[in-house]
């Protein structure tokens, strides 16, 4: 049996530079149909065409007059943070020593990590992330949770055993041995697995010593294909301590660069404190800036530059940094990283916002095709987004005229109320939550 889903719909195929005139970088409908089979995309087209069909048995939902849309992707959140949001604490290096990795300790209390899985997961379906690329604890059991609850929901995710052997809490630590013999059994039992991905995770170079560095590259060397995942130049004192940490180094970049952990699939959180000399190193190695303008603002770290980014070819995605970051809504998320461009003066047309948070991020991930988009074949990860959510929105809607304006509107003011369904391959998810 076939589901078509009948609704207004907005798909990108490339990203929309000039906004508006960039007619062609997407599809949208009027009264459109998105035809699912075994969890994936047969086609996208207008509802009467799709409609027309023989006596196939297709299910129809009609879910006008909300938008439809590819699921958000969310590239760059903590697993176990989701107690750590909301904690008053200055810049980073107090708020991981004082919160964050306080709270991370729990992850080997045994029944915690499963109690916080079905949580989160919950909470990206909510806010209508489908898919994210996670960082879990220092600990393995922390990863099997996340993969157990992600593979029993069907959801397409990316996710890795953080490594970290020093300057943190005994009970935080690995070792270089350990980090690698540990990633290399949780690869072996989730990636590939259904729809799950591993990512190699060094946490980043202030909790890794030179060894750790060394093997999380040999590990980088036996899974080229691998994601990899880690933090850079997101604050003053993370950089200088870096300096003093590797004084051989260039910079901070240069560390990752020397270690052999750049590349077109590794994800760099943050990237705001950036030399000349690194943003031409991250250019040339194809690694990914990602965006993380909730936490960027909550922990004071700084306004990243999209500007400069996009200016010097570096490819980039955009996240929400759960627990630095304050909300896993990727509506609020664009709206802050509206707010952090607008205030450099940088313009971020909401069709570029939301092609970000869709097929842009899935182009970070390397997963174009797969998710992000309605193309053919894609998996049938959906959202339906409801711009009249709150009463505020719907008098706002009431002088809203265009599409544009609408998404504008669902940026602004939109969260998890927005969020009117969630489809995870093809199967409602949203509406069949707990409470
Ligand atoms: N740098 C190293 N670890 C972290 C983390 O957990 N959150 C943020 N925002 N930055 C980090
Ligand atoms: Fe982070």
């Amino acid at each position: 049996t076939e589901l078509l889903l009948r609704a207004r719909i907005l798909t990108f195929h490339d990203e929309p530079l000039n906004g508006e005139t960039s007619a062609e970088t997407f599809t949208y409908l009027e009264d459109g149909g998105l035809l699912i089979r075994d969890g994936k995309i047969i086609a996208m087209d207008e509802f009467a065409k799709l409609r027309a069909g023989d006596g196939r048995n297709v299910e129809v939902i009609d879910h006008h007059p909300h938008l439809i849309m590819p699921g958000f992707i969310d590239c760059h959140i903590h697993y176990p943070q989701m107690q750590v949001v909301g904690s008053y604490a200055g810049a980073l290096m107090e708020w991981l020593d004082k919160y964050t990795f306080v709270e991370e300790q729990k992850f080997s209390n045994q029944g915690h990590p499963e109690k916080i899985g079905s949580a989160f997961f919950d909470e990206l379906i909510r806010h209508g992330t489908t898919t994210a690329a996670a960082y879990c604890s220092v600990h393995k059991a922390s990863v099997h949770s996340f993969f157990t609850e992600a593979h029993r929901r069907n959801m397409r995710m990316i996710a890795g055993k953080v490594m970290m052997d020093r300057n943190a809490p005994p009970g935080l630590l690995d070792t270089p041995q350990s980090g690698y013999d540990d990633s290399k059994a949780l690869i072996a039992d989730w990636h590939g697995k259904g729809r799950q991905l591993y990512a190699i995770t060094p946490r980043f170079a202030p909790t890794s010593s030179p060894e750790q560095l060394e093997m999380s590259g040999t590990l980088v060397c036996e899974f080229p294909d691998m994601h990899v995942q880690t933090h850079l130049c997101e604050n003053t004192a993370e950089i200088a301590f870096v300096a003093e940490l590797f004084p051989w180094s260039r910079d901070y970049t240069n560390v990752y660069e020397h270690y052999g952990l750049l590349g077109p699939k590794t994800l760099l959180g943050h990237c705001i404190h950036l030399s000349d000399a690194e943003v031409s190193t991250i250019a040339n190695s194809g690694s990914i800036a990602v965006f993380c303008p909730t936490s960027n603002l909550f922990i004071g770290s700084g306004l990243f530059d999209l500007a400069r980014i996009l200016a010097s070819n570096i490819r980039n995605a955009i996240a929400t940094d759960i627990g630095g970051g304050t909300s896993y809504s990727m509506l609020r998320t664009l709206d802050e990283g509206y707010k952090i461009l607008n205030i450099q003066g940088q313009r971020y047309h909401p069709l570029r916002s939301f092609y970000q948070a869709t097929l842009g991020n899935a182009r970070a991930l390397a997963l174009e095709g797969i998710i992000g988009s309605f193309v053919t074949g894609a998996e049938a990860d959906c959202i339906v987004l409801n711009a009249r959510a709150t009463p505020a929105m719907r008098v706002r809607m009431e002088t809203v005229e265009t599409l544009v304006e609408e998404l504008m509107l669902m940026q602004t003011m939109g969260d998890d109320r927005t969020i009117a369904e969630v489809y995870i391959a093809g199967v409602a998810a949203k509406s069949t939550l707990p409470n």
